[in-house]
């Protein structure tokens, strides 16, 4: 019999945009702890840091539920990323084939051009700030057009995601976007409802589960989770590899000597700083994990960013290495829950980071402002601020 260690690690909301440098911590719970009750955002939960033990959890959706994901039911209402077994799947099927790869690809020239008008903005400047002016705006315009929600409101729809992210935060704002997005929504769903159109709006309006059709407050909480995740985590991937490339003497030189190392500063990015640092998931029954006994009905955390950087299955996991060639990183998740967003997210990356390359191939950080990647259930830089 193991005994359950005490909860030792404490973490508050502002810690989720702020936290300097977790990986630390993670290595000596690897080291001592691999699976660690917590305190984590008011909650206890048993942490999971190694990379088999969170592949085994993502994976194995029977064991651990995603019922944990019910303390967002508030502020998104219910949507696939809480479901499990055949709920999920169903709901998920509605919306899959507008993230099939096929359909994807067929979107390419439309983010072509639209990352090309978001750099023609600055590139006269001679300076910019790459996360605020480059990496931010992209995904958002490309989910809104992908969602059917109107493009011309995709500024107030990006300050919607935001507060959504930040409900632990700040739970007033959270629900007021949550309210406002419903508010946005309902006419373009009726709308779409009598005279539906090739987005996913229209797939959801349309879309049956057990032969009925979803309900406007489905529809609407599937998009509360939709566009967050859409536009708050492929910015924190560019923005990441940006801020390696130029950090990482010689790197930048590389890469443009040879673009096909461009997806290799991607993936390695990926792994190196996980935009999304874990995920949430609850036991269905009594479980031991690294000698550890879970209860049934428990929170735990399988640590995606932890794994990432697991000694024993990468070496020297803290370096940022062009030539690793790794790509079993685990920071789209696994299982039934992996990111539905793994196409989109992929092919927007590569344009972003082909278009900034052949348009500004001189850029240099800039020595005056410099930048750090920070945060502890997301990461990426604040800011990065360079010359050309
Ligand atoms: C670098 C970019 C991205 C990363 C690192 C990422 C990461 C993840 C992770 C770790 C999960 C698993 C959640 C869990 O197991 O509980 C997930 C699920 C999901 N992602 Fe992404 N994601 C990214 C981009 C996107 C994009 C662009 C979209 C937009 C379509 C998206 C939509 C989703 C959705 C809808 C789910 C829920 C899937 C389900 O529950 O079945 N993601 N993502």
């Amino acid at each position: 019999m193991t005994q359950q260690p005490e909860p030792e690690v404490s973490f508050s909301p502002q810690d989720l945009f702020d936290f300097p440098d977790p990986y630390p911590l993670f290595a000596s719970l690897r080291a001592s702890s691999p699976v660690l009750r917590v305190v984590q955002f008011r909650r206890e939960t048993f942490m999971v840091t190694r990379y088999d033990d969170v592949a085994t959890v993502l994976r194995d959706g029977e064991t651990f539920s995603s019922r944990s994901n019910e303390q967002l039911t508030e502020v998104m209402g219910r949507n696939i990323i809480q479901m499990d077994g055949k709920e999920h799947q169903k709901h998920r099927q509605i919306v899959q084939y507008a993230f099939h790869f096929k359909s994807i690809a067929a979107l390419e020239s439309y983010m072509r051009d639209v990352i090309h008008q978001i750099i023609d903005r600055f590139a006269a400047d001679g300076r910019a700030d790459l996360v605020e002016q480059f990496a931010e705006p992209f995904p958002i315009r490309v989910i809104a057009k992908i969602a059917g929600v109107p493009i011309q409101d995709f500024e107030q729809f990006k300050r919607w995601a935001l507060d959504i992210i930040g409900f632990t935060k700040d739970r007033e704002r959270g629900l007021e976007a949550s309210r406002a997005i419903e508010q946005f929504l309902l006419p373009i769903i009726a709308q779409r409802r009598a005279d539906p159109v090739d987005d996913v709006l229209s797939r959801l309006a349309v879309g049956e589960v057990d032969g009925q059709r979803l309900t406007d407050e489905e529809i609407v909480s599937f998009m509360r989770l939709l566009l967050p995740a859409g536009a708050e985590t492929t910015f924190r991937w560019i923005g990441s590899t940006l801020h390696a490339l130029l950090h990482h003497p010689g790197a930048l030189e590389e890469v443009l000597a040879d673009r096909a190392l461009v997806a290799n500063a991607l993936e390695e990015t990926l792994r190196w700083e996980t935009p999304v640092l874990f995920v949430g998931r609850e036991t269905t029954r009594p479980v031991t994990i690294a000698g550890v006994e879970i209860p049934e009905g428990r929170a735990v955390t399988p640590v995606i960013a932890s794994a990432n950087r697991d000694e024993s299955h990468y070496p020297d996991p803290d370096r940022w290495d062009l030539h690793r060639g790794a790509d079993d990183h685990l920071s789209f998740g696994g299982g039934r829950h992996f990111c539905l967003g793994y196409h989109l997210a992929r092919i927007e990356a590569r344009i972003a980071l082909d278009a900034i390359l052949d348009r500004l191939p001189t850029l240099r950080v800039d020595p005056d402002r410099p930048s750090r990647i920070v945060g502890l259930a997301f990461r990426s830089p604040k800011s990065l601020h360079v010359t050309f």
